[in-house]
Protein backbone atom coordinates (compact mmCIF):
# COMPACT_ATOMS: atom_id res chain seq x y z
CA UNK A 1 0.00 0.00 0.00
CA UNK A 2 2.46 2.10 -0.90
CA UNK A 3 2.38 5.59 -3.55
CA UNK A 4 -0.51 7.28 -1.84
CA UNK A 5 -3.17 4.42 -2.43
CA UNK A 6 -6.28 5.22 -0.60
CA UNK A 7 -5.96 3.06 2.38
CA UNK A 8 -8.95 1.51 4.51
CA UNK A 9 -8.88 4.21 7.16
CA UNK A 10 -8.76 6.65 4.67
CA UNK A 11 -11.83 5.33 2.82
CA UNK A 12 -14.05 5.33 5.38
CA UNK A 13 -13.11 8.76 6.12
CA UNK A 14 -14.09 9.22 2.88
CA UNK A 15 -16.87 7.57 2.58
CA UNK A 16 -18.56 9.42 5.94
CA UNK A 17 -17.36 12.78 4.40
CA UNK A 18 -19.40 12.38 1.64
CA UNK A 19 -22.41 11.21 3.92
CA UNK A 20 -22.09 14.14 6.17
CA UNK A 21 -22.20 16.45 3.04
CA UNK A 22 -25.44 14.70 1.69
CA UNK A 23 -27.11 14.91 5.17
CA UNK A 24 -26.21 18.36 5.65
CA UNK A 25 -27.49 19.43 2.20
CA UNK A 26 -30.88 17.81 3.15
CA UNK A 27 -30.86 19.22 6.59
CA UNK A 28 -30.56 22.63 4.22
CA UNK A 29 -33.57 21.82 2.28
CA UNK A 30 -35.78 20.72 5.48
CA UNK A 31 -34.63 23.95 7.32
CA UNK A 32 -35.15 26.54 4.22
CA UNK A 33 -38.77 25.16 3.69
CA UNK A 34 -39.21 25.49 7.24
CA UNK A 35 -37.83 29.48 7.35
CA UNK A 36 -40.21 29.82 4.15
CA UNK A 37 -43.24 28.69 4.67
CA UNK A 38 -43.79 30.85 7.28
CA UNK A 39 -43.35 34.25 5.23
CA UNK A 40 -45.69 32.96 2.71
CA UNK A 41 -47.91 32.44 5.73
CA UNK A 42 -48.08 36.17 6.59
CA UNK A 43 -48.73 37.54 3.26
CA UNK A 44 -52.52 37.60 3.54
CA UNK A 45 -52.59 39.93 6.49
CA UNK A 46 -50.32 42.83 4.83
CA UNK A 47 -53.42 44.74 3.31
CA UNK A 48 -55.30 44.79 7.27
CA UNK A 49 -53.36 47.50 8.30
CA UNK A 50 -54.11 50.25 5.78
CA UNK A 51 -57.55 49.82 6.31
CA UNK A 52 -57.67 50.15 10.01
CA UNK A 53 -55.33 53.33 9.04
CA UNK A 54 -58.01 54.59 6.96
CA UNK A 55 -60.62 54.23 9.20
CA UNK A 56 -58.43 56.26 12.34
CA UNK A 57 -57.92 59.30 9.99
CA UNK A 58 -61.51 59.64 8.72
CA UNK A 59 -62.52 59.90 12.75
CA UNK A 60 -60.41 62.32 13.64
CA UNK A 61 -62.67 65.74 13.49
CA UNK A 62 -64.51 65.46 16.32
CA UNK A 63 -66.39 68.73 16.95
CA UNK A 64 -68.82 70.24 14.37
CA UNK A 65 -67.67 73.63 12.79
CA UNK A 66 -68.82 76.37 15.21
CA UNK A 67 -71.46 77.94 12.46
CA UNK A 68 -72.93 74.32 12.21
CA UNK A 69 -73.64 74.48 16.00
CA UNK A 70 -74.53 78.22 16.20
CA UNK A 71 -77.43 77.06 13.89
CA UNK A 72 -78.31 74.74 16.22
CA UNK A 73 -77.91 77.26 19.37
CA UNK A 74 -81.10 78.06 21.54
CA UNK A 75 -80.54 81.08 23.06
CA UNK A 76 -83.17 80.17 26.10
CA UNK A 77 -80.77 77.32 26.54
CA UNK A 78 -77.61 79.27 26.26
CA UNK A 79 -79.22 81.72 29.05
CA UNK A 80 -79.57 78.72 31.70
CA UNK A 81 -76.35 77.06 30.94
CA UNK A 82 -75.12 80.85 31.67
CA UNK A 83 -76.23 80.37 35.38
CA UNK A 84 -72.77 79.62 36.36
CA UNK A 85 -70.59 82.33 35.01
CA UNK A 86 -73.10 84.67 37.11
CA UNK A 87 -71.90 83.81 40.24
CA UNK A 88 -68.45 86.20 38.39
CA UNK A 89 -69.97 88.00 36.06
CA UNK A 90 -72.88 90.67 35.57
CA UNK A 91 -74.88 90.24 32.31
CA UNK A 92 -77.21 93.46 32.73
CA UNK A 93 -76.53 96.14 30.59
CA UNK A 94 -74.65 99.07 32.81
CA UNK A 95 -73.81 96.68 35.13
CA UNK A 96 -69.36 96.66 36.57
CA UNK A 97 -67.49 94.19 37.67
CA UNK A 98 -68.07 91.22 40.10
CA UNK A 99 -64.83 88.89 40.27
CA UNK A 100 -64.85 89.03 36.15
CA UNK A 101 -65.82 92.01 33.77
CA UNK A 102 -68.92 92.16 32.86
CA UNK A 103 -70.47 90.64 29.42
CA UNK A 104 -72.93 92.78 28.26
CA UNK A 105 -71.85 93.74 24.64
CA UNK A 106 -68.55 91.00 24.85
CA UNK A 107 -69.16 90.05 21.67
CA UNK A 108 -67.16 91.80 19.02
CA UNK A 109 -65.49 93.75 22.26
CA UNK A 110 -61.97 94.18 22.26
CA UNK A 111 -60.29 91.48 25.00
CA UNK A 112 -59.18 92.69 28.14
CA UNK A 113 -60.98 96.40 28.14
CA UNK A 114 -63.25 97.02 30.61
CA UNK A 115 -61.31 100.22 32.27
CA UNK A 116 -60.86 99.51 35.77
CA UNK A 117 -60.62 95.79 36.16
CA UNK A 118 -57.73 93.86 37.27
CA UNK A 119 -57.53 91.81 33.96
CA UNK A 120 -54.22 88.90 34.34
CA UNK A 121 -51.08 89.44 32.41
CA UNK A 122 -52.04 86.98 29.76
CA UNK A 123 -55.28 88.23 29.10
CA UNK A 124 -54.02 91.63 28.58
CA UNK A 125 -51.44 91.09 26.32
CA UNK A 126 -54.15 88.44 23.90
CA UNK A 127 -55.27 91.40 21.82
CA UNK A 128 -57.89 91.73 19.09
CA UNK A 129 -61.56 91.19 19.61
CA UNK A 130 -63.88 88.78 20.96
CA UNK A 131 -64.90 86.72 17.93
CA UNK A 132 -67.58 84.11 18.18
CA UNK A 133 -64.72 81.61 17.23
CA UNK A 134 -62.73 83.42 20.24
CA UNK A 135 -65.04 82.91 22.96
CA UNK A 136 -65.82 79.49 21.84
CA UNK A 137 -61.98 78.46 22.39
CA UNK A 138 -61.83 80.44 25.13
CA UNK A 139 -64.94 78.81 27.31
CA UNK A 140 -63.53 75.23 25.81
CA UNK A 141 -61.15 75.55 28.28
CA UNK A 142 -60.19 78.98 29.66
CA UNK A 143 -56.41 78.22 31.20
CA UNK A 144 -55.28 76.61 27.50
CA UNK A 145 -56.34 79.92 25.37
CA UNK A 146 -55.65 82.45 28.08
CA UNK A 147 -51.73 81.39 29.87
CA UNK A 148 -52.37 82.39 33.65
CA UNK A 149 -55.58 83.80 33.32
CA UNK A 150 -58.23 84.94 36.47
CA UNK A 151 -60.73 83.21 35.31
CA UNK A 152 -60.99 80.11 37.30
CA UNK A 153 -63.98 77.98 35.25
CA UNK A 154 -62.74 74.95 34.27
CA UNK A 155 -64.92 75.32 30.87
CA UNK A 156 -67.76 73.77 28.76
CA UNK A 157 -66.55 70.40 26.91
CA UNK A 158 -70.01 69.93 25.21
CA UNK A 159 -69.44 71.67 22.17
CA UNK A 160 -73.41 72.43 21.44
CA UNK A 161 -73.68 73.66 25.06
CA UNK A 162 -71.06 76.45 24.45
CA UNK A 163 -72.68 77.50 21.58
CA UNK A 164 -75.76 77.87 23.44
CA UNK A 165 -73.97 79.95 25.65
CA UNK A 166 -72.33 81.83 23.06
CA UNK A 167 -75.96 82.47 21.41
CA UNK A 168 -77.12 83.62 24.53
CA UNK A 169 -73.91 86.01 25.41
CA UNK A 170 -74.44 87.72 21.71
CA UNK A 171 -78.16 89.09 22.39
CA UNK A 172 -76.86 90.69 25.45
CA UNK A 173 -75.82 93.97 23.36
CA UNK A 174 -77.67 97.28 22.11
CA UNK A 175 -77.04 95.89 18.50
CA UNK A 176 -75.67 92.25 17.98
CA UNK A 177 -73.66 91.26 15.62
CA UNK A 178 -74.68 88.88 12.85
CA UNK A 179 -74.41 85.16 13.48
CA UNK A 180 -71.11 83.28 11.99
CA UNK A 181 -72.14 81.82 8.64
CA UNK A 182 -71.18 78.46 6.98
CA UNK A 183 -69.70 80.14 4.03
CA UNK A 184 -67.37 82.42 6.35
CA UNK A 185 -66.13 79.53 9.17
CA UNK A 186 -63.08 79.38 6.50
CA UNK A 187 -61.63 82.80 6.98
CA UNK A 188 -62.06 83.03 10.57
CA UNK A 189 -59.75 81.06 11.46
CA UNK A 190 -57.26 83.10 9.27
CA UNK A 191 -57.27 85.80 11.85
CA UNK A 192 -55.51 85.09 15.04
CA UNK A 193 -55.46 87.73 17.36
CA UNK A 194 -52.96 90.68 16.36
CA UNK A 195 -50.36 91.75 18.99
C1 LIG B 1 -65.11 81.75 39.03
C2 LIG B 1 -65.44 83.00 38.38
C3 LIG B 1 -65.80 82.96 36.93
C4 LIG B 1 -66.74 82.15 36.30
C5 LIG B 1 -67.60 81.05 36.88
C6 LIG B 1 -66.75 82.57 34.92
N1 LIG B 1 -65.86 83.60 34.72
FE1 LIG B 1 -65.47 84.56 32.98
N2 LIG B 1 -64.02 85.64 33.85
C7 LIG B 1 -63.67 85.58 35.19
C8 LIG B 1 -62.51 86.41 35.42
C9 LIG B 1 -61.80 86.62 36.76
C10 LIG B 1 -62.16 86.97 34.17
C11 LIG B 1 -60.94 87.83 33.84
C12 LIG B 1 -59.91 86.86 33.28
C13 LIG B 1 -58.50 87.36 33.13
O1 LIG B 1 -58.24 88.55 33.34
O2 LIG B 1 -57.65 86.53 32.79
C14 LIG B 1 -63.14 86.49 33.21
C15 LIG B 1 -63.16 86.84 31.87
C16 LIG B 1 -64.14 86.46 30.97
C17 LIG B 1 -64.25 86.93 29.62
C18 LIG B 1 -63.36 87.98 28.96
C19 LIG B 1 -64.03 89.32 29.16
C20 LIG B 1 -63.24 90.53 28.70
O3 LIG B 1 -63.62 91.63 29.09
O4 LIG B 1 -62.26 90.39 27.94
C21 LIG B 1 -65.32 86.29 29.05
C22 LIG B 1 -65.84 86.44 27.65
C23 LIG B 1 -65.88 85.43 30.07
N3 LIG B 1 -65.14 85.55 31.22
C24 LIG B 1 -66.98 84.63 29.88
C25 LIG B 1 -67.47 83.74 30.83
C26 LIG B 1 -68.61 82.85 30.62
C27 LIG B 1 -69.43 82.81 29.34
C28 LIG B 1 -68.74 82.09 31.73
C29 LIG B 1 -69.75 80.97 32.00
C30 LIG B 1 -69.78 79.93 31.05
C31 LIG B 1 -67.73 82.54 32.68
N4 LIG B 1 -66.98 83.53 32.10
C32 LIG B 1 -67.56 82.02 33.95
C33 LIG B 1 -64.30 84.84 36.16
C34 LIG B 1 -65.26 83.85 35.91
Amino acid sequence: MSGGGITTTDSNKTALAVMMVLLLTMALGVFSNALYSPEKAAKPGYNLPEGSAKTATAAAPKEPPLPALMAKAEVKKGETDAHVCQACHNFEKGAGPKVGPPLYGVVGRPKGSIAGFQYSDGMKAKGGDWTYADLNTFLTKPSTYVSGTKMTYPGEPDPQKRADIIDYLHTLSDSPLPLPKEAAAAPAPAAPAKK
